[in-house]
Parts: C-alpha cells; sequence; structure tokens
C-alpha cells in the first residue's frame, strides 16, 4: 500500500533558494511531500520563476495592495486553505504574520531563520553576529509564534565564524547549511514524528525535545 505523502504550501518573499533546496530534494526522492503551491508576498520574488520552471502552481498575494495586516493575512490564509496543506513551510518569507493568523496553522507552520535562535532574531543577523564576536553561528528550524522568529525550535545546525567574514560569506555558508537543515527538517513533519503539544512543547518520537537536536554534531567550517 502506498501512502500519499503530505501537501506542503510554501510562503516566500524573495530569492527562493531554500525553496529551490526543497523542490530539488522532493525530485530526488528524498522528501516525501506534495508542493501544492508557492505563495509570494512581492511580485518581483525571484522564487516565483523557480517555482514555475518546476511546474508548481504560484499565487502573488502582493502586501502593498491590501488595506492592512490583517487584510493581507485573511487573503493569505484563504488562499493557503484552496490547498489543504498538512504543512505551511515560511522560506524567506520576510512578513510578520498576526497572532490570528498563527494560531490558525499552530503546529503546522514552520520557519527557518539564519541565526541558532533565541539568538539573533530578525534582520541584519550575519552582521550582528559578526559584530558580536561570535565564534559560531548557524540556522534553526522552529514552528512559528505571535512572536517574530521566536516559537519552539527544532532542529539546529551550526556554522564557524571565520576571522575574514563578511556579512555577505557568512551568509552564503550558512545557506548551504540551511538547504540540508530545512530538507531534514521538513522530513521529520512529513513522516510525522514531530509535533506541538498544547503546552507547546516539540515532541520529537513521541518524547519531549529538552535540547534542540543538532543535524551533525560537528560545527561546519568550510562550504
Ligand atoms: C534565508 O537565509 C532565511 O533563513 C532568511 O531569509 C533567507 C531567504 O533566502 N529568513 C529569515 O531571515 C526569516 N527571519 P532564500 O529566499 O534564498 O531562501
Amino acid at each position: 500500500m502506498t501512502t500519499k505523502p503530505p501537501g506542503i504550501v510554501i510562503l516566500i518573499s524573495g530569492r527562493g533558494s531554500n525553496l529551490e533546496a526543497i523542490i530539488e530534494a522532493t525530485r530526488r526522492g528524498e522528501l516525501p511531500v506534495d508542493i501544492r503551491a508557492v505563495i509570494s508576498n512581492r511580485p518581483d520574488a525571484a522564487g516565483i520563476a523557480i517555482a514555475r520552471r518546476a511546474g508548481i502552481e504560484t499565487v502573488v498575494i502582493d502586501h502593498a495592495c491590501q488595506a492592512d495586516r490583517a487584510s493581507f493575512d485573511a487573503a493569505l490564509q484563504t488562499t493557503i486553505d484552496t490547498y489543504n496543506p498538512g504543512l505551511v513551510v515560511l522560506a524567506g518569507f520576510m512578513r510578520l504574520l498576526t497572532p490570528g493568523f498563527v494560531e490558525q496553522y499552530r503546529g503546522r507552520l514552520i520557519n527557518i531563520h539564519p541565526s541558532l535562535l533565541p539568538d539573533f532574531p530578525g534582520l541584519n543577523t550575519h552582521q550582528r553576529v559578526i559584530d558580536a564576536g561570535r565564534e559560531v553561528t548557524g540556522a534553526t528550524v522552529h514552528f512559528v509564534t505571535a512572536e517574530t522568529d521566536g516559537g519552539p525550535a527544532y532542529l539546529q545546525a551550526r556554522v564557524a565564524v571565520r576571522k575574514d567574514d563578511t556579512a555577505g560569506t557568512l551568509a552564503a555558508r550558512v545557506l548551504r547549511q540551511e538547504h540540508r537543515l530545512y530538507r531534514e527538517a521538513i522530513r521529520q513533519v512529513a513522516e510525522g514524528r514531530i509535533a506541538l503539544d498544547n503546552e507547546d512543547r516539540v515532541i520529537l518520537d513521541g518524547v519531549p525535545l529538552e535540547t534542540v537536536p543538532l543535524l551533525g554534531t560537528a560545527v561546519v567550517t568550510g562550504t
């Protein structure tokens, strides 16, 4: 008997390299999900073309054309629900979401952020990591709550900061790890291994997480 892969909807705002990595992983048979749609809040997001080339439905809901945040989130929710996804994946989606929206998708809405959360939420992450003199940074996948880049984390990858790193070189190195990390994190949801309980605890294989697991044990120093 074959089981149907869970449906996902991916939300983007820009470049779409995480989106592309997810698409490629499904193509290679490494990620058992059915990407039902890609939704962008920006008409000029480069990721839209990546989705179209892969034959995935795309929808633009331009936030600039919506009266306010609540109207945008209502339109977004209506569109997402058309596709009836089991999981909504934020992949470089750079819009704050209202608490009501987030609550609708509680436990089915995940985000990736390029730092070891709870450190360095928000924008300009890599420069702030360098300015703080950190030797290790990374990326985090977490369930989304109303707090920006908050919400229970459930998988991280660590990346070494080099003495000569600029925000650009560090971002590129972290991004390569993001692509591996998101694939694994989405796979855990797709395989039904990870869930959020009513007390906002992450449950992995039936057991509450006490610390956030790392993808691999090593700090990645090279590409
Ligand atoms: C990624 O680095 C992602 O972690 C970050 O935006 C970038 C999107 O790149 N997201 C956040 O900072 C969320 N707070 P992509 O469009 O190439 O996937």
